[in-house]
């Protein structure tokens, strides 16, 4: 039998492991100029943690996450999302005491049962970030202003809708609302809308049925039905994303696929991955905290697909970073002797480098250059070594020059970096 990953599960190799690099690379040196701190937490969970914040009625929770009993009979779960986690970890671990906003982000794998296709695994992996402790509108706008620098200096092309799902003073009268639109629709609705409706009318709003989504075109919107300070809260969200000249719409049927929202939701969005069109997506959670034993402090967060980010970024003609510096070919045994002895000295000052040992032609030899996807070859060949010398080529421009090799391996690799590296 020919040995296969799981269904939804995928190996990521090499070439696109370097796409997650400079992605997760470009996230973190982001995610430190805003004073995100990175936090890494366990994957398996009590499955109690789950329940009790995503929600008992989201599709995760119902029909979507990997548990089972442990030897002891204990129910785990393998964490569906991260911000459970992190705030699990936030609680236990007192971080509020630490500072009065704790801004903390994590890395890594995933796990629903979802129907896999493009974008959708049933392992995937998120960057998110949390920012706890802070309820004032300006950090709402900061965190979306970060999520869409990421995506800027991504090169990528996405779109930002946002919403405000109120708080628990104006959420029941808009659920009311709801319950009474609902009341007009009650043959037309699926099954999970249907037992949905009352228990958590809200949830319906994210039905994925296409009957549903049509009738839901006429539902009432939450921005009618909120107290006046959620509409100041949300107006100053606006107020600073335009202040910070970021282009969005607003989205009133936005209510996300999980229950502890309040305030505002945002979704970063493409039409470029067909029905996978969130790459990020994020809001508010106040009351969570509390909710999972911890103090009242309020929360914000997002996280971002990191499959989605890298099958985006495979699609522009983006320039990969170079992984390898420099390819030394050599010609010769003494050349190769020489390239082993300089192959070191070079890695020692920080240069990527790589060589074959096989004595191939050049030609051979250059054609392992362009596979590693190296901007430089070293040439040595036997008669230039006699002569102090070697041939350095750069191989987007391909210009080719002689440099003066030196008995002092040290001081000729540091030149060498520093002319590579700067
Ligand atoms: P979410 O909307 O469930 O939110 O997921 C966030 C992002 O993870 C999505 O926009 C998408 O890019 C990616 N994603 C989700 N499911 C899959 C999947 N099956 N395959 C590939 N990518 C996927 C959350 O998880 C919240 N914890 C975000 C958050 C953090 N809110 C506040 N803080």
């Amino acid at each position: 039998m020919k040995l296969k990953a799981l269904k939804g599960f995928k190996d990521i190799l090499p070439d696109e492991a370097a796409l997650w690099q400079d992605v997760e690379r470009v996230a973190r040196q982001i995610f430190h100029r805003f004073g995100y701190r990175e936090i890494r937490v366990p994957i398996l969970e009590n499955t109690g943690l789950f329940a009790r914040s995503i929600g008992e009625t989201t599709d995760i929770v119902e029909k979507e996450m990997y548990s089972f009993a442990d030897r002891n009979g204990a129910s785990l779960t393998m964490r569906p999302e991260g911000t459970a986690s992190v705030l699990r970890a936030f609680i236990e671990h007192n971080l509020h005491a630490e500072r009065p906003v704790q801004k903390l982000y994590t890395l890594g794998p995933m796990f629903r049962h979802e129907r896999p296709q493009k974008g959708r695994l049933r392992q995937f992996h998120q960057m998110s970030v949390e920012a706890l402790g802070a309820d004032q509108p300006e950090i709402d706008a900061e965190i979306i202003a970060m999520a869409s620098m990421v995506i800027g200096e991504l090169g990528l092309d996405v779109s930002l809708e946002i919403n405000s799902l109120g708080c628990p003073k104006c959420r029941p009268d808009f659920n009311q609302a709801l319950v009474d639109f609902l009341a007009q629709s009650q043959d037309s609705l699926c099954p999970d809308c249907e037992r949905r409706r009352y228990k958590n009318p809200l949830r319906v709003l994210d039905c994925k049925n296409k009957n549903c989504q049509e009738h839901y075109v006429n539902a009432p919107s939450i921005l009618d039905h909120l107290c006046p300070e959620c509409v100041a809260h949300f107006q100053v969200v606006e107020l600073c994303l335009n202040a910070l000249d970021i282009k969005y719409k607003v989205n009133s049927f936005m209510v996300r696929g999980l229950d502890y929202y309040t305030r505002t939701t945002f979704e970063l969005l493409t039409n470029a991955l067909g029905a996978q069109g969130a790459v990020g997506a994020g809001g508010r959670y106040d009351g969570l905290v509390r909710r999972l034993g911890g103090p009242a402090l309020p929360g914000i967060g997002f996280a971002m697909g990191m499959e989605r980010l890298t099958l985006l970024l495979a699609e522009q003609p983006k320039k990969l970073s170079k992984p390898v510096d420099v390819f030394i070919a050599t010609l010769g045994s003494v050349a190769q002797e020489k390239g082993f002895l300089m192959a070191h000295s070079m890695r020692q000052q920080g240069l990527a480098v790589v060589m074959d040992y096989a004595g191939r032609s050049l030609k051979s030899q250059m054609k392992q250059a362009d596979r590693h996807n190296s901007r430089f070859v070293l040439i040595i060949g036997d008669d230039e070594l006699a002569k102090g010398q070697a041939v350095l080529r750069d191989m987007e421009s391909h210009e080719q020059v002689d440099i003066a090799l030196s008995e002092n391996l040290a001081a000729w690799s540091a030149t060498l970096a520093e002319k590579i590296l700067n």
